[in-house]
């Protein structure tokens, strides 16, 4: 499903003296199937925006399209499709886990949806090999969990209800540095195989680059600028104003561009492209 956001204004808490005014005239648009980061500082209104997507917070002013729906002014029904199709996961997943075991918590959504629970227990093994749960937490209180493991569950629940939007707010926070890359591995190949749309909220700037297809930055609750990857390092000098750090790679390979000429041909902004971009450059001049 396509997403466009159009004039959206969230405001919580209106007419009081709490009132925030947390997302500004927001424009936007996520075509299906695409891998979308947004990155910002904290309090740019990163995940009042992913709220929005399943319509968890609805438009103060303006209008969001998701596929056929429109918010607000959904029908409850129209929202429990949404809540299907667009998997959510919470910056806290503890926020998402209730039930008294694992198990009742994994298998809520699907029963909530209406999911054969026979069905979706057959599937139970494969999604937690997926996101790197041991079976043994099953019958555990999700409360009892680290806080790594507890995102895990909330990432599970989510995939077995089979939403085609992913929409994911730091869901690699708490974990350890190679848990981190496999889970954004999982999404990235889940967007690859399954044509998923993947909205990813990340203060990593580096997996942002080196993951999504287009990087959403957000500044003050406005949308400071959309790029792609290989474009952010222009916009250099207006993420610094902003309070965002261009990673080393980006720098590296700005400076390799402006000092050496050279073009970057690699997919990924890692200090190992790096290495290979100018060890080929040593070769050619070797040989040249
Ligand atoms: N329930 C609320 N009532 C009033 N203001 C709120 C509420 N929730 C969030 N805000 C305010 O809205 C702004 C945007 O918050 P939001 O949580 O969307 O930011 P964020 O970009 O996700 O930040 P972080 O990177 O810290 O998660 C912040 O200034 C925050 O204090
Ligand atoms: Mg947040």
């Amino acid at each position: 499903m396509d997403i466009i956001f159009k004039d959206v204004n969230y405001t919580y808490q209106p007419n009081t003296p709490f009132s925030h005014h947390a997302l500004k005239t927001i424009n936007l648009e996520i075509q299906s199937g695409s891998f979308i980061a947004i990155v910002g500082h904290t309090g740019s209104g990163k995940s009042t925006l992913l709220q929005h997507l399943n319509g968890l917070l609805k438009p103060t002013s303006g209008q969001i399209s998701l596929g056929n729906t429109e918010l607000p002014g959904a029908t409850s029904k129209q929202l429990k499709d949404l809540r299907q199709q667009v998997g959510l996961v919470f910056q806290n997943p503890e926020h998402q886990l209730f039930e008294e075991t694992v198990k009742k918590d994994l298998l809520f959504g699907p029963k909530n949806f209406g999911f054969n629970v026979k069905d979706v227990e057959k599937e139970l093994n494969d999604v937690m090999e997926q996101v790197g749960l041991d079976h043994t937490v099953l019958e555990r209180s999700p409360f009892e969990l680290s806080g790594g493991q507890m995102r895990r569950v909330a990432i599970a629940g989510m995939l077995l209800v089979k939403p085609q939007v992913l929409v994911l707010d730091e869901p690699t926070a708490g974990l350890d540095p190679s848990g981190q890359k496999e889970m954004l591995q999982m999404f990235k190949a889940l967007h690859e195989m399954k044509q998923h749309t993947i909205i990813l909220v990340t203060h990593s700037m580096e997996d942002a680059l080196n993951y999504a297809e287009q990087v959403v930055v957000m500044n003050q609750g406005q949308i400071e600028c959309v790029n792609k990857p290989e474009d952010l390092m222009h916009n250099q000098e207006r993420l610094r104003r902003i309070g965002l750090d261009i990673p080393e790679p980006i720098e590296s390979i700005r400076y390799m561009k402006e000092r050496l000429g050279l073009e970057w041909q690699e997919k990924e902004y890692t200090e190992e492209a790096i290495s290979r971009t100018l060890i080929e450059y040593i070769k050619a001049g070797a040989t040249s």
